[in-house]
């Protein structure tokens, strides 16, 4: 079985050897730059099983044209990179990498949240320029996270271990958007909460879903972090809102496109904080991804489901 990986990512060198002798050759793109669809799917043609990264777009006309795949694995959790329809009629298996990068991107969610309702990304480039001339009492004050309430959207791992997170550093107030007929009621929702944090998939229901329309409907200023997929946002509503002092601040881990453009004007505002989709980066995250990716092409070559299969 031949396996190419359209990225190195964290223990490839090290596992070679080992997949080899189980029958695997395994190789990955040697440079940094995303390879085209046409790229791959020309190096497709010479293997049985990828290896792909969020920003692969996996569609029905790439699946059609690679039909002989037997097996595509996801180096990330969230996979609307893939046409899993297309994928399903012509029996490719499709897996990614849930549950190791819970921890690490609610994490994320933390992080931005906190530099957000401390100021700390304008502080910090305060010092940095110069800007600190003397202690004074009301310099970069910030707003208080204890007992605010958080309205949480996607009740999935990611989503629950955040609000854990909030709940025992915070003693936040949780809700959940009704979202799969879980949750809350939307009129809850959007009555009480003041943090509104991202963590459903992408897809046709939750694309765009964070629009002036829904920005309207809170009841409250807020902040809003978004650790999904971007594309879930859009950009030019955020901007107004955080105009109108609606939105208090915007914290990112994903933008739309990706990467943001650098004189995006979001990256001119103090009440923003853009992270470069590390939502899962660290390196005992990252290995663990790896390790899922592996096991899930093992269990192809071996005629077995995938032990992380995408549902
Ligand atoms: C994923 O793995 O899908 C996430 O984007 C991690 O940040």
């Amino acid at each position: 079985m031949r396996v190419f990986a359209t990225q190195y990512i964290e223990g490839l060198k090290e596992d070679q050897e080992e997949l080899k002798k189980q029958g695997i050759e395994l190789t990955w793109h040697q440079d940094n730059n995303i390879l085209t669809m046409k790229e791959l799917s020309a190096i497709a043609k010479d293997n049985d099983g990828l290896i792909t990264m969020l920003c692969d777009n996996i569609d029905a006309t790439f699946l059609k044209q690679n039909s002989h795949l037997k097996v595509i694995t996801n180096y990330a959790v969230g996979t609307n990179n893939f046409d899993k329809e297309t994928a399903a009629k012509l029996g490719i298996l499709l897996g990614h990498t849930p549950d190791v990068l819970t921890h690490t991107t609610a994490e994320t969610a933390l992080t931005l949240l906190l530099m957000l309702s401390r100021k700390i990304n304008h502080a910090q480039k305060s010092v940095y320029k110069g800007e600190w001339n003397t202690w004074e009492p009301t310099l970069y004050n910030g707003i208080d996270l204890r007992n605010k309430t958080l309205g949480i959207i996607g009740q999935g791992r990611i989503g629950k271990a955040f609000a854990k997170m909030a709940e025992d550093l915070w003693n936040m107030k949780i809700l959940y958007y009704p979202y799969k007929d879980h949750g809350t009621s939307s009129e809850e929702f959007f009555e009480k909460v003041e943090v509104v944090s991202l963590h459903c998939p992408l897809t046709e229901k939750t694309k765009y879903m964070i629009d002036q329309n829904f920005i309207e409907s809170m009841n409250n200023p807020f902040f809003f972090i978004n650790t999904a997929r971007g594309a879930c946002h859009i950009e030019k509503d955020l901007m107004q809102a955080l105009d109108s002092g609606k939105i208090l601040g915007v914290g990112l881990d994903v933008t739309d496109p990706e990467p943001m453009d650098k004189n995006h004007p979001l990256l001119g505002l103090e009440n923003v904080v853009i992270f470069p989709h590390i939502g899962s980066a660290t390196d005992r995250t990252r290995a663990q991804m790896t390790s899922i990716c592996l096991n899930n092409i093992v269990a192809a070559k071996e005629g077995n489901s995938l032990t992380h299969p995408v549902r």
